[in-house]
């Protein structure tokens, strides 16, 4: 965006004949793509400071922005990235809306602060309580760039100003703001497998990756292959290399590095032959019924027989090619893969679109039926519709991703589904 700016800046010396007016107040409003550590200091004597991350993202509708702040003792280091701070001190989603160019280089934003309050039972799972009105019903705050800390890895983009209750102008402390990334959130990703099935790392084409695929809703995610040669359990009730739910959990917690996601959101991944209840994937824990810990891992089924459902009998419902019934779904690439980042997807609480999207978060039964009848991407039946293509979040979803509260995106937070599909705290629009 800076560098864009500068570009289309100097574009502009060289060959326009009249430079906008306007056109120093439009540079200086930009607020820098990426994530941003911000603080807030009350006035009132011995606050505590409250800090958290700020993510911005732009495209030719507007600039949209979205944080979090947690109160609390631990300080986050500026060059980590984008901050990770203990789930238990999480206070209040951050919501600006209106950001407006200063004339000194720097901008002035009205913010809410949407506090999470609580969290209540729901036949459905918990969901979360939040303030139904704006904390202080808004503040306002004109940045101004100051000289930033050590360990900003860009000081010139550091802001600071007297936050102020919009209501009556008064003081309610200082708000600063540091670039910290150009990566909004940070995410590790660990895949274990049992022994023999293949690590799920990227599609025929070899362009759709983990890294290629998050990159693109401006995550930077660090994946790693843990344990190879997980046991698999022995049930006498089912086929060989078929898991029960309770033991993928357990496998999980006995298997994976060490995770504290108080420090980190960290996914995890699990690769065996066959799923109990499930024929290709789902995710192991969506509430947290088994530790307290909802959303730690899911798991996808390597052998899988296509065409089948996951006990192995003849699937009849769905019009599988007569190509592809038989085989190992890891065969497949492409829709193994596919169905891989899917449901890591279910992770960051996205669930199945209304219809038909050609995209990571719609299901591989709704592309058999959409593909097979024609829809599908080129027209081409299953497997060949699942292409490049189909291996990238759509729109809602990467907004989702990028912009909706902590709470509702990291795992080990909230339970899957409900709690978090809800519109509350608002979403946020273009600036
Ligand atoms: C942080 O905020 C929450 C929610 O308002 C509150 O319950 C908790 O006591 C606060 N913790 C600290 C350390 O201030
Ligand atoms: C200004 O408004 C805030 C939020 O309503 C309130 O807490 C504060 O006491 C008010 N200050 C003055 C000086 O009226
Ligand atoms: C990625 O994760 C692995 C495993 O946790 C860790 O050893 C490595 O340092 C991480 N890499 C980066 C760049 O953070
Ligand atoms: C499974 O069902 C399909 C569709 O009804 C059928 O074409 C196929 O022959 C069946 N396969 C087996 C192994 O029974
Ligand atoms: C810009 O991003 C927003 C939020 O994701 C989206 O709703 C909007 O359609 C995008 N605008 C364009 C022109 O792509
Ligand atoms: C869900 O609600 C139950 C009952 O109120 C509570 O014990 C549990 O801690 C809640 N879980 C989460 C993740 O909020």
């Amino acid at each position: 965006m800076q560098s864009l700016l500068t570009f289309i800046t100097l574009l502009s010396l060289v060959t326009a004949h009249a430079i906008p007016s306007d056109l120093h107040t439009r540079q200086a409003s930009s607020v820098t793509d990426g994530s941003w550590l911000i603080t807030w200091t009350p006035s009132a004597p011995n606050s505590q400071v409250y800090k958290g991350p700020l993510r911005v993202t732009s495209n030719s509708s507007g600039t949209y922005i979205s944080g979090d702040l947690y109160n609390g003792t631990v300080l986050p280091n500026p060059a980590d990235g984008s901050p990770v701070l203990p789930r238990a001190n999480y206070w209040a989603y951050v919501r600006p809306t209106k950001l407006t160019p200063g004339s000194n280089g720097g901008f002035s934003l009205a913010l809410e602060y949407w506090q999470l309050l609580g969290f209540r039972r729901t036949v459905r799972g918990n969901a979360t309580i939040w303030g139904d009105a704006p904390f202080a019903d808004g503040l306002t705050v004109d940045l101004a760039p100051t000289t930033a800390p050590t360990g900003f890895p860009d000081p010139s983009n550091y802001f600071s100003g007297d936050l102020k209750f919009a209501g009556n102008g008064s003081s309610a402390g200082t708000f600063t703001m540091g670039w910290v990334s150009t990566f909004l959130r940070r995410i590790e990703l660990e895949i274990g497998t049992v022994t023999g099935v293949p690590v799920p790392l990227e599609d025929t084409t070899e362009t759709r990756t983990w890294t290629s695929i998050f990159a693109e809703v401006g995550y930077d995610i660090n994946v790693s292959i843990g344990k190879t040669d997980i046991p698999e359990p022995t049930n006498p009730d089912l086929p060989p290399g078929m898991w029960k739910n309770e033991q993928e959990h357990a496998a999980v917690l006995a298997y994976r590095a060490p995770t504290d996601f108080d420090k980190q959101w960290k996914y995890y991944l699990l690769v065996t032959r066959l799923l109990e209840g499930t024929p290709r994937g789902s995710m192991i824990d969506e509430s947290g019924i088994y530790n307290g810990v909802p959303r730690e891992g899911t798991a996808i089924a390597a052998e899988w027989i296509v065409g089948t459902t996951w006990d192995g009998k003849n699937d009849t419902a769905l019009p599988w090619p007569a190509a592809v019934r038989g085989k190992k779904f890891d065969e497949l690439t492409d829709p193994y893969f596919r169905t891989a980042v899917h449901e890591v997807g279910h992770m960051f609480n996205l669930v199945h679109p209304d219809e038909f999207r050609n995209d990571i978060m719609t299901d591989t039964e709704t592309f058999v039926q959409v593909c097979e009848s024609g829809g599908g991407s080129g027209g081409k039946g299953f497997p060949e519709c699942i292409d490049a293509g189909s291996m990238a979040f759509r729109e809602h979803d990467r907004f989702y991703m990028q912009h909706r509260p902590d709470t509702h995106v990291r795992p080990g937070f909230v339970n899957f589904g409900f709690s978090a599909q809800e519109f509350t705290p608002p979403m946020n629009g273009p600036l």
